[in-house]
């Protein structure tokens, strides 16, 4: 059969990134223009400036990730981009990118949704992963526990009904002056401390999130005794939330009766809790997959095998494809 060679644009936050695949599971490049050093001085991402820098970065990048790939336009079988969620700016520039090249080139144009990109990330890892899995998502704008049903069928089991667990991570780090982003910088720091200190943790009835309650308490915390072991509260606010995800994880586990689970999204590079997932398989007979750390971020490799699949079951976009910021998982 012939190889079908996917161009992936990601553009959804603040990295600017296109890649070339093969067959979906295949890396041939994969470069990634990180803004975060930009965003660094304001605290966070700043859409204005990263649509600014994303328009500035499209096309080098894409030369970059042809030239690195050792191939041209013409060996390119189809255009995939990331449509949703994210800024609405800073996806602009990837769908706009995408539709004019798919025009110029004559290439089909098949339209992605970044989480489940996130959820792909792992189909390239892990070669011999197939559906049915579990997945849990956790990135800077998402928490999702999800029933990956197949390539392209998912029933969210349960997400945060506030903040996004990378969100916490950020905003904690921002309070115990560590900065932008929070998640790599308070995963580091955690490892000198000792989880000693009590925080609370929020449970529902089926199988939701939330993380505000944890980061109010720190911030609580941190201001009545600005004194309070930094360290120590990382490492402590990691122990609280990486316990509900493994609760909320092994009940869904249970009572879908899956073995198989795959972590996504930013915070999945987090290592306490990639070490307290992989505790599961020797405590849970569970089998436990993660991308390796440069494909839990956002990058255009995951977004290339997410259209992949799209593609090859005849998910195609016209022309009049547009950016949408809120889209939902399985849309
Ligand atoms: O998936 P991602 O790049 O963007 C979204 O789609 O949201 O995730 C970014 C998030 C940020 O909140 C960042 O702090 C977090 O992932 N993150 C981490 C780690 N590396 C990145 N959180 C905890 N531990 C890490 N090692
Ligand atoms: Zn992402």
């Amino acid at each position: 059969m012939k190889d079908i060679i996917t161009l992936g644009i990601e553009s959804s936050c603040d990295e600017t990134s296109v890649a070339v695949v093969k067959n979906g599971r295949e890396i041939l490049s994969n470069v990634i223009n990180s803004q975060i050093k930009i965003h660094e001085q304001y605290g966070g991402v700043v859409p204005e400036i990263a649509s600014r820098n994303h328009v500035e970065a499209i096309s080098e990048v894409t030369k970059e990730a042809l030239k690195q790939a050792n191939i041209t336009f013409d060996d390119i079988d189809h255009i995939a981009c990331t449509y949703g969620p994210g800024l609405v700016g800073a996806l602009l520039v990837g769908v706009s990118y995408a539709k004019a090249l798919s025009y110029t080139l004559g290439k089909p144009l098949v339209a992605t949704n970044h989480i489940e990109g996130h959820i792909a990330a792992n189909y390239i890892t892990h070669k011999d992963l197939e559906p049915p899995f579990l997945c849990l998502i956790i990135s800077g704008g998402h928490t999702h526990l999800v029933h990956i049903k197949n390539y392209k069928e998912f029933e969210i089991l349960g997400k945060t009904r506030d903040d996004a667990i990378g969100e916490a991570f950020d905003k904690v780090a921002r309070v115990v002056g560590l900065g932008y982003p929070g998640g790599p910088k308070i995963d580091k720091l955690a490892k000198e401390g000792e989880a000693n200190i009590q925080l609370p943790k929020t449970h529902f009835e089926n199988l939701d999130f939330s993380f505000s309650g944890i980061k109010t308490a720190i911030i609580n915390l941190h201001h009545k005794n600005p004194d309070v072991n930094k360290a120590d509260l990382c490492a402590s606010f990691e122990k609280t939330v990486t316990e509900v995800l493994l609760e909320n994880t092994l009940k869904a586990a249970k009572e879908l009766n899956i073995n198989k689970i795959a972590l996504a999204g930013g915070v999945s590079a987090n290592s306490y809790i990639r070490e307290k997932f992989l505790e599961l398989e020797k405590t849970h007979n569970m089998k436990i997959y993660y991308p390796e750390p440069i494909l839990c971020t956002d990058n255009a490799a995951m977004i290339a095998c997410a259209g992949y699949y799209n593609f090859i079951n005849g998910k195609t976009s016209d022309l009049y494809l547009n950016a949408i910021p809120n889209l939902k998982l399985g849309e």
